[in-house]
């Protein structure tokens, strides 16, 4: 994606000036380049075609969702990942084919089964052996369901959010037996058919190692126990540039290493390579995106710090205050030199309120400017909350020079519409 400042000293995304859209649209608002998503998927289908392996790959809609971003996924030939029952409705009513839908979470109601028995998703993820049991019970006609497994591998770096170590609340332990208790469950069942395995080792995840290791861990456990399946499932987790230093996830090199060690250790192991599937999310949306803020109160310190606060926070940003997340900022309408280090905070009443702690802004930053934070399509808008009673900002879709609004700003009469009078 190309960000950059215009002859005017106006930042840009893809060509369109963000000030342009500040100022039409008001703030906060998160602008995504539409090409550039449609890139990512492109990219990870271009390397998965090169391995002439069969394979999918299914966007992990917890990231960011909206319909207009499902019909995105679905002209791209992505297959999507829900995990609740509000990301399946938001999924269906974009008119989202079911068969491609899977169906996720460690702790599925009865009710979220029963809506994803009724829409006939493609499959079931089954976290639990009790879960075996409630589907069984619910369902009609013959289900596919694919196990998660928990592999006990750790990804290794306190910064991953990592969901594949054996103290978890996500998948069956290999190691501890619950995985192939699970096997045995599903095949004692008639409803059941084992379509296959999944595992998801963790997030913001810079490497192939943790996913090869745990491939041939995979792999090899299959192959011991006779359990053929369908389909491999690698989950997501693929690492994107917050900050300098941060390594975007090398999709094209990166899927040739996995899909190469995944041939040589069927190779070595004599086992038939099944669909291999991957479930991509923040690599998707996460560098795609921009929010848009307005600068407000500056306050300085003398001798200990500089305040310059934004009209949103840790309501439509709260990744820094909940994991220390890094991010950079830039100021829209001047394109002045950087020559100052400030704490850039929100609005909401508490002080762990920062978007971020340490960044390099121009001396020139007044009330009325607007700032740019990068890199936060994925897992703001998804995560943000009506704390303080916030609104939620809106979202645009930029492409050729057009802002398409995908969702509207939060209006105040949403905010009690549920509440009682
Ligand atoms: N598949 C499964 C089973 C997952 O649990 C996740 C993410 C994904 C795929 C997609 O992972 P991705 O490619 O987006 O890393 N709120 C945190 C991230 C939580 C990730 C939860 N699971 C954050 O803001 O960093």
């Amino acid at each position: 994606m190309v960000i950059e400042y215009n002859n005017n000293g106006e930042l840009t995304m893809g060509g369109t000036s963000l000030k342009t859209v500040a100022q039409s649209f008001g703030t906060p608002t998160i602008v995504y380049d539409e090409t550039q998503i449609r890139t990512q998927m492109r990219r990870f289908h271009e390397a998965f075609k090169k391995s002439g392996l069969n394979y999918n790959i299914s966007y992990a809609s917890k990231a960011f969702t909206c319909l207009q971003m499902v019909k995105l996924v679905q002209e791209e030939g992505l297959e999507l990942d829900v995990v609740s029952e509000g990301e399946l409705y938001t999924t269906l009513e974009a008119g989202f084919d079911p068969q491609h839908i899977h169906f996720h979470g460690n702790n599925k109601t009865k009710h979220e089964i029963q809506y994803a028995l009724e829409s006939k998703v493609g499959y079931i993820v089954i976290d639990s052996l009790e879960e075996i049991d409630l589907i069984d019970r619910y369902a009609s006609d013959v289900v596919n369901v694919v196990i998660r497994l928990n592999p006990g591998v750790e990804a290794h770096t306190h910064e991953f959010i990592q969901t594949g170590q054996e103290d978890s609340k996500f998948g069956l332990s290999i190691k501890h037996g619950l995985a192939i208790e699970g096997v045995r469950k599903v095949k004692n069942s008639k409803r059941l058919n084992l379509k296959g395995v999944h595992f998801h080792v963790g997030s913001q995840i810079e490497g192939t190692e943790a996913m090869i290791e745990t491939a041939r861990l995979v792999i090899q456990w299959l192959k011991e126990n006779d359990i053929e399946v369908e389909l491999i499932n690698l989950g997501g987790g693929f690492s994107i540039k917050y900050v300098e230093g941060d390594v975007s996830f090398p999709i094209e090199d990166g899927i040739a290493e996995i899909t190469e060690a995944i041939i040589s250790i069927a190779k070595e192991t004599g086992f038939p390579i099944p669909e291999i599937g991957i479930e991509p999310g923040r690599s998707i949306v996460g560098e795609a995106g921009i929010t848009l803020y307005e600068v407000g109160t500056i306050k300085t310190i003398p001798n200990v710090n500089k305040y310059v606060s934004i009209d949103g926070g840790m309501s439509d940003h709260i990744r820094t205050s909940l994991y220390d997340a890094q991010y950079e900022a830039l100021l829209v309408n001047r394109n002045d030199q950087a020559d100052e280090t400030v704490t850039i905070a929100g609005k909401l009443c508490e002080s762990g309120d920062i978007i971020i702690k340490d960044a390099k802004l121009p001396s020139t930053v007044k009330r009325g400017d607007y700032l740019a934070i990068l890199s936060t399509g994925a897992y703001h808008y998804s995560m943000a909350s009506n704390y303080n009673q916030m609104q939620k900002p809106s979202v645009f879709f930029l492409k050729d020079g057009k802002a398409r609004e995908v969702i509207k700003r939060q209006s105040l009469r949403q905010l009690i519409i549920n509440d009682t009078k």
